[in-house]
């Protein structure tokens, strides 16, 4: 079987061997306001905060061949052009490496006795990306050659940018300075940002013109003027605007050089925009260049950014006999949960950047994956949330990361979404203990003058969830729940409208979610606990309907084998074994499982087994089964994929932690861990049929019903990384953060194993041994260092 690449866990990095991937594996960069997209062979494009409105670097979706566009370096030595990272010429090279690591990409590529080594990182507290390029001359003869590097602009706006070219195509500028080459599209009239590409030694020779470089009829592999070793000393107006600065070397046998990149974003205060009439300040570009000039600046910076990462990763560490679970949880899993938590689901080879803002439920439930590592983020992400709330507890869906305005074209009415604010919230408390979070006043729908402290958003986000019950006592879906696609009131039959956005009918609904109930009851439950802590009298009414919930699905919700997953918009079962197809899902055995709710009466095994029984297969727990064959209005979405593909019987891995979760809470450890590693990548058996990055979870991989089971879709920004997380630190391994203490509980068959854990101002070293006896140990908090051996 082809393997394209392997772990090299000392170095925190994943090394592909072969540019010729599947599919491009890319990595990200960048930790704060500036953001990177870096494929293996060093395709991709960066961004300011936002991928749509602050796009710096052109990408094309969807292109023949797949990820054009990117950082290039050209290098022509006699009549050979290659490149380092293979792509664009493909020229065959006789050494090819990509080491993506935290926040960094390294490529090296070799071809006729020169060696080309790139490293590209995002530093700390910089708008830019450095590209470090080191080339050494590994033959035996002087050799001289020159040396393009090469980029393509964006208009700033991702979407006009391949939208509207009557006017983009008219308004592209640019600066050129000896060493360095400006983009400042727009910054004569409203923008007050432009973009750079400089090097630490003057050019000797440029373009700036897209067309001049590359020839009218060439694509990237063949830019005319590296064919013929020339600049065009081009000068942009309007049209295509690229960086494309030359040199020419000459290298000793033996002897290496250093070129030193800053790839910039700068942001000037109206004041200060221009230096003289029509020319922009440069002064801030300055300063980035000369922070980057050379190579101990660039070593100190790339070592400080190593030293950032180290931290963070070294606040839960495992060492057990299994180094698949070891590199997941102490490096891959981490850096998954913190990319995902930055970019949302704005960016990445599946998420064009352009078209969803932050969901409301996806950033609550990220929160979990990194509230460990950064807990102070945790908290303002929290309080931007919170804000986007509606007076009546409801929310929006989605909200923008600019503004941090919700999304009108959206709206809200999707039922779960104000429950997630408490079990983000809860997340944190658990971690933090910092109680003051409950009282920060924020407002609603960001008016201000509507403040509210949080714990109020709280209370009326659970009571909206008990106002909107329906006639079994259980809670109304709304547009949707969890599942986007189980679109329960909207009967749409025009192609034209989305799902989520079209006009509901919901006069008169009885669609009712399985799904939020467990939700209901597992939050509903902490809910209380937070508010008796805080001798708040609403506890016991919150407690009540957590009661009445569970009975209410114990009542209506239990289909005699496992829990059903809705009623339709006329009150009719979905998820029984009474309907013709999809007689099981996964999400209410996910939730009413963790809820336990029926625990004593069997229920909770009785639907553990039939989710091992209905939906697992080699790769791992599909959505639902049978997958629907037909478009069903009364469905809608989940019925418009074909069988085995993301919602209609693929297996969506951001659930799969669900009943993972709710195994190890009934014990049964054999069956936790089964499903954890089908769907963890680290246990990929075939990389070539898995098709994506092997070191990070996936969204989807395609189901039992599918042309090719097992073949992975949408990577990195998926809630599957922190749900695995969970999964994973709390559920196997059994480091349960709790309001005042660590609760240890470990239910994972793999023999003895070590835990580092810092918890608030403590720090645990946690040796766990495994007799078979089970059970669980509750550790108070108490700052400082404790060494702890413990038997189960
Ligand atoms: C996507 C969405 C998430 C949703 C899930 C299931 O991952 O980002 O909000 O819950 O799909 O539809
Ligand atoms: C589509 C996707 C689903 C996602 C939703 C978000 O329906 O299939 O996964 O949650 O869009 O809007």
């Amino acid at each position: 079987m082809k393997e394209f690449g392997y772990f090299d866990d000392k170095h925190r990095e994943y090394v592909i061997t072969t540019p010729a991937t599947p599919w491009p594996w890319i990595n990200y960069m960048g930790t704060e306001d500036f953001f990177s997209l870096i494929s293996n062979t060093a395709g991709g494009y960066c961004f300011y905060k936002d991928a749509k409105f602050r796009r710096i670097l052109r990408y094309r979706y969807n292109g023949v061949p797949m990820d054009a566009g990117g950082r290039y370096f050209y290098i022509k030595d006699g009549d050979t052009v290659w490149n380092p990272g293979w792509k664009p010429c493909k020229t065959p090279l006789d050494f090819y490496e990509c080491r993506h690591g935290m926040g960094y990409t390294r490529i090296t590529g070799e071809k006729d006795g020169l060696r080309a080594d790139t490293l590209f990182f995002v530093p700390l507290g910089k708008c830019c990306e450095v590209h470090r390029l080191r080339l050494t001359n590994t033959g035996s003869e002087r050799k001289s050659f020159q040396l393009y590097a090469f980029l393509e602009w964006c208009l700033w706006n991702a979407s006009t940018d391949m939208e509207n070219f009557q006017r983009n195509l008219s308004t592209g500028e640019v600066e050129i300075e000896a060493d360095a080459l400006y983009h400042k599209t727009e910054y004569r009239e409203r923008r007050d940002h432009y973009a750079f590409y400089g090097a630490n030694r003057p050019f000797d020779g440029f373009d700036t013109d897209r067309e001049c470089f590359l020839g009218a009829y060439n694509g990237f592999e063949a830019p005319q003027q590296v064919l013929s070793g020339t600049s065009g000393n081009s000068v942009a107006h309007g049209w295509s605007p690229v960086a494309a600065p030359r040199f020419d070397l000459t290298l000793e046998a033996g002897e290496s050089t250093e070129l030193i990149f800053v790839l910039g974003y700068v942001q000037n205060p109206q004041d200060q925009k221009f230096s003289a009439p029509a020319v922009i300040n440069k002064a801030p570009a300055r300063e980035l260049l000369a922070a980057f000039a050379n190579t101990q600046q660039v070593e100190e910076a790339f070592a400080r950014l190593k030293a950032w990462w180290d931290n963070l990763l070294g606040r839960f560490t495992v060492q057990s006999s299994v180094p698949e679970l070891d590199r997941t949880v102490n490096i891959w899993n981490q850096y998954q949960c913190m990319i995902t938590y930055f970019m949302s689901r704005s960016a990445s080879y599946f998420e064009s950047g352009i078209g969803r803002g932050m969901g409301f439920r996806d950033s609550n439930q990220d929160l979990t994956g990194i509230v460990h590592m950064i807990p102070e983020r945790a908290r303002q992400r929290i309080l931007d949330i919170a804000a986007t709330q509606f007076p009546d507890g409801g929310c929006y869906h989605q909200y923008q990361p600019l503004t941090k305005r919700g999304n009108h074209d959206i709206g809200g009415g999707f039922g779960d979404d104000p429950l997630w604010l408490i079990f983000g919230t809860v997340a944190y408390l658990k971690e933090t203990g910092d109680w003051s979070i409950l009282d920060e006043p924020v407002p609603f729908d960001n008016q201000p003058g509507s403040e509210k402290t949080l714990l109020e958003h709280l209370k009326i986000s659970f009571q909206h969830v008990v106002d909107r019950r329906g006639p079994h006592g259980l809670p109304l879906i709304g547009r949707a729940d969890w599942n986007d696609c189980l679109n329960l009131n909207c009967f749409s039959w025009n192609p034209d409208e989305s799902f989520q956005t079209t006009e509901n009918k919901s006069e008169g609904s009885q669609a009712e979610s399985l799904m939020i109930a467990g939700l209901f009851v597992a939050e509903g439950r902490d809910f209380a606990a937070l508010l008796q802590r805080l001798q708040d009298p609403m506890a016991a009414s919150v407690q009540t309907a957590v009661q009445e919930m569970e009975q209410a699905v114990k009542t209506y919700g239990w289909d005699g084998e496992w829990f059903l997953r809705a009623y339709d918009f006329d009150g009719n079962k979905i998820g029984s074994h009474e309907n013709p197809e999809s007689k099981i899902f996964i999400e209410s055995q996910g939730w009413c499982t963790m809820a336990r709710i029926g625990a004593e009466e069997g229920l909770c095994d009785r639907a553990l087994d039939a989710a091992s029984e209905e939906l697992e297969c080699e790769y791992g727990l599909v959505l639902n089964a049978p997958a629907y064959t037909t478009y069903l209005a009364e469905y809608g979405e989940i019925s418009s994929y074909p069988q085995g593909y993301k919602e209609n019987g693929g297996i969506f891995c951001h659930n799969n932690p669900w009943v993972i979760i709710g195994e190890a809470m009934a014990g049964r450890a054999q069956d936790a861990w089964r499903h954890y590693c089908k769907i963890t990548p680290a246990f990929t058996k075939d990389q070539a049929l898995r098709k994506v990055e092997p070191y990070v979870f996936c969204q989807m991989v395609a189901g039992k019903e599918a042309a090719r089971p097992g073949e992975g879709k949408n990577s990195w920004l998926t809630g599957t990384a922190a749900w695995t997380w969970k999964a994973v630190s709390e559920a196997l391994l059994g480091i349960q953060p709790q309001f005042d203490g660590l609760l240890i509980q470990p239910c994972i068959p793999i023999g003895d194993y070590h835990i580092h854990r810092r918890f608030r101002e403590a720090e645990y070293d946690i040796t766990i041994h495994q007799t078979g006896k089970g059970g669980s140990v509750f550790i108070p908090y108490k700052p400082g260092k404790q060494v702890l051996e413990l038997t189960f």
